[in-house]
């Protein structure tokens, strides 16, 4: 029997719509790890939705809020993480990403982004906003910092099989 359980954690980062948390809690339950989702755990601690802690405390408090989490889940357990598309372009976030975890950066085109971020409310960055125009802006923003992920891959059109494949195959 070969155990093909990472020792670290793999943490999922990339842009909004891309599928970090489907795909995340598929990629855990075929390595046998728990899955966990950080934006989750942040309105579980917070006991607000993130729109309303955007509303209420701002975006830099959420930063805030969102490293602290992340930190904690990064030092339990191995298990497969997704964090929110602005995680890893926190510096002091993605240091303790790059530090400790394996980053996966899941990428995919614009259009599947928009189509798949249509399918639910909820993100402060993209109310009463074209989201079409938000994602291509921060595809431009965040490049710089999603590559700095040592692994890349590419999200293809559903089913998330095909994804889950590749990430296996790049994490050995
Ligand atoms: C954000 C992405 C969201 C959430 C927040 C901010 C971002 O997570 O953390 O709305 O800055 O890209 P998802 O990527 O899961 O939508």
């Amino acid at each position: 029997y070969e155990d093909r359980r990472p020792q670290t954690s793999l943490v999922l980062v990339g842009l909004m719509g891309v599928g970090k948390s489907t795909i995340g809690r598929r990629l855990a339950a075929r390595l046998g790890l728990p899955f966990v989702d950080a934006d989750d755990e942040i309105e579980r601690a917070a006991g607000m939705s993130i729109q309303e802690i955007f509303d209420t405390f701002g975006e830099a408090q959420f930063r805030d809020g969102e490293r602290r989490v992340i930190a904690r889940l990064i030092d339990g357990t191995p298990k497969v993480i997704a964090t929110g598309g602005g995680a890893f372009v926190n510096e002091d976030t993605r240091r303790l990403i790059l530090d400790k975890a394996v980053a996966i950066w899941l990428d995919a085109n614009i259009d599947i982004l928009v189509e798949r971020v249509s399918r639910r409310d909820g993100r402060p960055l993209l109310r009463n906003r074209n989201a079409r125009e938000v994602l291509t802006q921060l595809a431009d923003e965040r490049r710089p910092f999603y590559s700095q992920a040592p692994i890349r891959v590419m999200s293809s059109d559903s089913p998330h099989d095909a994804t889950i494949d590749k990430i296996m195959k790049a994490i050995g």
